[in-house]
């Protein structure tokens, strides 16, 4: 049984594996026969990639997204594919309320001011003010764990939570057009690529923050470039539509924090999700039922 991952992941439960393949390039050059199992993470799988490793049974995904991999092609080849929830949902959370106080307090751009030994008069000047998260109002674009552990947190910052999804909640254009700050915690799929379109953007209040964890593609990325360009909202991103190009007109704007999609990379989340990954490997060398096994 040959195992192959697209690079090794951190934490002791790692090496509780059998001998691992470290893949030098992803696609490979050539087919792996003998390949079972692929660990991989944010690398598209699909029926191309299928095509090189034709004794494959298992795809890990190291993520609880997997909108990278092509679960009905794997499923029609007879592949299982797991993923690792539950494990990273503070980190996630977290990020995202670093990210929304980031923006609303200015926190890069301010930052920047101190090195930049622009802090010459005694008190910060009127454009470095902020906005309180305290009584502002937080949509959500989703409320699975994720969402609710954002939730939470948001809520003892004193913000009042308001929530959008499939079986409750606000409708989204009315979300939009009543959140200070916006953050979207659904997966990307048919359904929610594009979702916040350019009319949607258009909905936010002037001076909205939209913080995106999720996956870049879920916005209409160059209309969220052309709202931030004109300065009309903020924005934190973590994800982009095409990483890792980040387009080019963000670079030089105060008004938006970036991140290299880091919302699980903590020491102890990342530990955690190698862990996930690790169990579902070892119940598919015993035989046993996957843990976390998706399905299309
Ligand atoms: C990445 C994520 O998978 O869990 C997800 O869906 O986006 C992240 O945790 C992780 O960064 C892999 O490198």
């Amino acid at each position: 049984m040959t195992i192959a991952a697209t690079q090794t992941f951190p934490g002791p439960a790692w090496d509780e594996l059998p001998d691992v393949t470290v893949l030098e390039s992803w696609p490979p050059q050539e087919q792996l026969p003998g390949v079972e199992v692929l660990l991989e993470a944010v690398v598209p799988v699909g029926p191309n990639e299928l095509r090189l490793l034709p004794d494959l049974r298992l795809v890990g995904n190291y993520g609880v997204g997997y909108d990278n991999v092509d679960v009905a092609a794997c499923g029609e080849r007879g592949i299982a594919v797991t993923n690792t929830p539950g494990v990273l949902d503070a980190a996630v959370a977290e990020l995202t309320l670093a990210l929304m106080l980031a923006c609303r307090r200015q926190l890069v751009a301010s930052d920047r001011f101190v090195r930049d030994a622009r802090w010459r008069t005694g008190w910060s000047r009127p454009e470095r003010l902020g906005h309180d998260l305290a009584g502002a109002t937080l949509g959500l674009v989703g409320l699975g764990r994720i969402g609710s552990e954002v939730a939470r947190r948001a809520t003892a910052f004193g913000m009042q939570v308001i929530h959008h999804r499939r079986s409750d909640g606000l409708p989204l254009d009315e979300l939009l057009r009543t959140s200070d700050a916006v953050s979207l915690h659904v997966p990307l799929t048919p359904e929610t690529q594009g979702l916040l379109s350019r009319k949607r953007l258009a909905l936010l209040p002037d001076g909205a923050t939209l913080v995106n964890t999720a996956r870049g593609a879920i916005v209409d990325e160059s209309a969220l470039v052309d709202e931030l360009v004109s300065g009309r909202i903020s924005a934190g991103l973590d994800v982009f539509a095409d990483e890792p190009r980040v387009p080019e007109r963000l670079l030089d704007l105060p008004n938006v924090v970036l991140t290299p999609h880091i919302a699980s990379a903590t020491v102890e989340t990342r530990a955690a999700m190698t862990r996930v990954l690790v169990d579902n490997v070892l119940a598919f060398l015993r035989g046993e039922p996957l843990p976390n096994e998706v399905s299309a």
